[in-house]
């Protein structure tokens, strides 16, 4: 008989923070129940303290950390970190709330297979503080964005975007209340994707089963 489950797909995941990003990846892959071929294979933190960590060991998930002061630069650091995660064997690497420039031989290293999630529609407001500057601007909608991660920061071709109208009553908080629950929703997503083999990085943008996706990716309006 043809065996149609898909190869696994092992996933090392990078986070500094509280991880509610990990936890909808670990809930999503144990909902599909084996029929999601991804594999949270370790996660790895520069902080002993992000909460994410917790997390990974109640889900039974390997995790290390790299604290980053211990390094002499950014180099240093990011060379350690590559040996880390290579140590996993990942088929893809997953940045959730990991708060550090790359560098970009790091890029490189994981180039096609290295993906991140933005807290705004990309391109507008690259950096932090991205729900304020949305407000702040007058926009009518904000949203979330995962994206191929390239050398230029929080740029890379766009995979999937989930987009909210903004309430005129809303504050940076209330507004990054909803949309953190769309990143929970759009990361798994892409992953999922990545790990079935639909989702790969072309010579000109993202691919989703051979198609490009195009400047805004995959646009979800909840
Ligand atoms: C998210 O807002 C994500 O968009 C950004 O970092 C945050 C991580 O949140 N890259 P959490 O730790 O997953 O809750």
């Amino acid at each position: 008989m043809h065996d149609q489950t898909p190869a696994r797909c092992n996933v090392v995941v990078l986070l500094s923070g509280t991880g509610s990003n990990l936890q909808a990846l670990i809930d999503s892959v144990n909902q599909a129940a084996g029929a999601n071929p991804a594999r949270i294979c370790a996660v790895i933190s520069n902080r002993a303290d992000a909460y994410g960590l917790e997390r990974a060991r109640h889900a039974g998930i390997p995790t290390a950390v790299l604290d980053h002061k211990a390094f002499e630069g950014r180099e240093a650091f990011d060379a350690a970190l590559v040996e880390l995660i290579d140590g996993y064997t990942p088929d893809l690497v997953v940045l959730a709330g990991f708060m550090r420039i790359l560098s970009g031989d790091f890029v490189r290293h994981y180039q096609g297979r290295l993906l991140n999630i933005h807290p705004s529609l990309l391109p507008r407001y690259k950096g932090l503080h991205t729900h304020q500057r949305a407000i702040e601007a007058g926009d009518t909608e904000h949203g979330c964005s995962v994206h191929f991660v390239t050398e230029e920061l929080d740029g890379g071709p766009l995979v999937v975007q989930a987009v909210i109208p903004i309430q005129l009553d809303d504050t940076p908080a209330t507004l990054a209340h909803r949309v953190h629950a769309q990143e929970h929703q759009i990361y798994p997503l892409a992953v999922r994707w990545f790990a079935e083999g639909r989702l790969r990085l072309g010579a000109s943008g993202a691919l989703l089963d051979g198609q490009a996706l195009g400047a805004s990716g995959h646009l979800i309006r909840p």
